[in-house]
């Protein structure tokens, strides 16, 4: 099975998703790019060169001049400017010019950190997505965010640069671990609540066949998730107005990673984060208790975490405010209207805020 979405940047078609199970249909896009005459550099972690690089490599040694590899320790840890620096180096000592190829084959951190570098490099050259987690099919890889950590800042240093294709093997999906697997559905369920109902009910249903991992259900969800973030990234693809609805649970959640020094995946934070801005809904009385409970249920259901412990509820609260002072000092919260809908409230007080840390506090 192999379907694309289109993504259009500006009203004009700008790359295709590619949703496929193995890399057959890769020529496709590399012909679309007049590779053959080019230089590509497939960049990816230790982790996953073990995995899928030899076949990669196999696939696109026919349609290039030259495949170059550049491998760097998988983690969150490497996610910054020196890893960046290292791959620099590795291009202009392979003589890359303009019209060569950078290739992302991972998850998040290689994607954010490649298409930095391919932001960057001779002021821009071209890259494709080739995610390999569940978070990056459905969030990362599509609309262009590219970037690295800076210091303990997640994301501190970037740039908006428009990938030429996103191309996901599905199968890859496979040989994620449970906790990986599972992160990916922070970003999935928060993808119901903020856009679609319909959907958030949908995955409440198949529940037991996506987690036995099977592969065509995957697929429907990777195919509505891609759906909804196209959606959102081609009306504000700079993040000017609602592309910051998929910031729901992130404000909480990305003061919980920073706070945890990353020992939580992305998309656990995000849960967490998401029953707390669930919680400040509910108080607010846009959505009932029993929708409140319903969410709270279906994150436990898809083995994600509700309550964090360890940290403490004025550490969270501090680095949240501290994540918002670059908004000029207000709190952009995003609640829920109802579920399947969300919207920004610049309202919230930092004791309501406080409250709802409580809440997700063990
Ligand atoms: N990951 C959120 C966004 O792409 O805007």
């Amino acid at each position: 099975m192999n379907t694309n979405i289109t993504v259009k940047y500006n009203g004009v078609p700008s790359y295709d998703i590619t949703l496929a199970q193995d890399y057959t249909f890769l020529y496709r896009e590399l012909n679309k790019l007049n590779t053959k005459e080019r230089k590509i550099c497939i960049v990816t972690d230790s982790n996953l060169s073990k995995l899928y690089l030899n076949e990669l490599i196999e696939t696109v040694k026919d349609y290039a001049k030259v495949v170059e590899t550049f491998t760097f320790p998988a983690g969150e840890d490497s996610k910054n400017l020196d890893t960046v620096y290292k791959l620099y180096e590795r291009l202009i000592q392979s003589g890359f010019d303009r019209k060569d190829l950078l290739i992302a084959l991972g998850g998040g951190v290689v994607g954010d950190l490649t298409g930095y570098g391919a932001a960057t490099y001779l002021r821009g050259i071209n890259f494709i997505q080739m995610p390999t987690s569940l978070l990056a099919m459905v969030d990362s890889s599509i609309g262009g965010k590219t970037g690295v950590d800076f210091l303990a800042y997640k994301n501190m240093v970037g740039a908006f640069h428009q990938p030429k294709s996103v191309y996901m093997n599905l199968k890859t999906l496979l040989t994620l671990n449970d906790a990986q697997f599972f992160s990916g559905f922070g970003e999935i369920i928060k993808h119901g609540l903020i856009k679609d109902r319909e959907y958030y009910y949908w995955l409440k249903e198949n529940r037991q066949l996506l987690i036995k991992r099977d592969i065509n259900t995957l697929f429907d969800m990777i195919y509505k998730s891609c759906l909804i973030k196209r959606e959102v990234v081609e009306k504000d693809p700079k993040e000017l107005g609602d592309r910051a609805l998929l910031n729901f649970g992130h404000t909480i959640g990305h003061a919980v990673e920073k706070l945890m020094e990353f020992k939580l995946l992305h998309g656990e934070c995000v849960a967490v984060g998401m029953v707390a801005a669930g919680y400040l809904s509910w108080k607010r009385n846009h959505i009932t208790e029993e929708d409140f409970s319903d969410l709270v249920n279906t994150l436990k259901e898809y083995h994600l975490p509700t309550t964090v412990s360890g940290i403490k509820a004025v550490d969270i609260l501090k680095t949240a405010l501290h994540d918002k002072k670059m908004d000029a000092g207000q709190i952009k919260f995003i609640l829920l209207d109802e579920i399947g809908k969300a919207y920004m409230d610049t309202t919230v007080t930092e004791t309501e805020m406080l409250d709802a840390i409580n809440y997700i506090l063990n």
